[in-house]
């Protein structure tokens, strides 16, 4: 496990995804799967960077909810292949590649 805080205080300087970079462009890595769960700014960035290095990777969504039944709209996300999709009903773990992130 290797941890990163923005000022230092814990593990390496900087963002986790530096971590992760480092971790799938090094000879470390083996076979992996990306999963990731946060901010929708980190979850782009997880995205980016998997997506570089061709690594499946899974995204877990939050959104706020009305209902959580798939029927107010209040959880959609747009979907990459045009549409929405429903936080609540279709995730809220989605392939990086169905959903934009932003
Ligand atoms: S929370 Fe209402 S559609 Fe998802």
């Amino acid at each position: 496990m290797e941890l990163a805080t923005v000022d230092g205080t814990c593990g390496k300087m900087g963002f986790p995804t530096e971590l992760l970079e480092d971790y799938l462009k090094s000879e470390k890595k083996v076979k992996a799967i990306v999963y990731a769960c946060g901010p929708r700014m980190l979850l782009l960035k997880v995205k980016e960077i998997a997506a570089s290095c061709g690594i499946p990777t899974y995204l877990s969504l939050e959104e706020r909810m009305g209902c959580g039944i798939g029927a107010c709209l209040g959880c959609a996300v747009k979907s990459a292949k045009g549409g929405y999709k429903k936080v609540c009903r279709d995730g809220p773990v989605f392939e990086a590649g169905e959903v934009e992130i932003w």
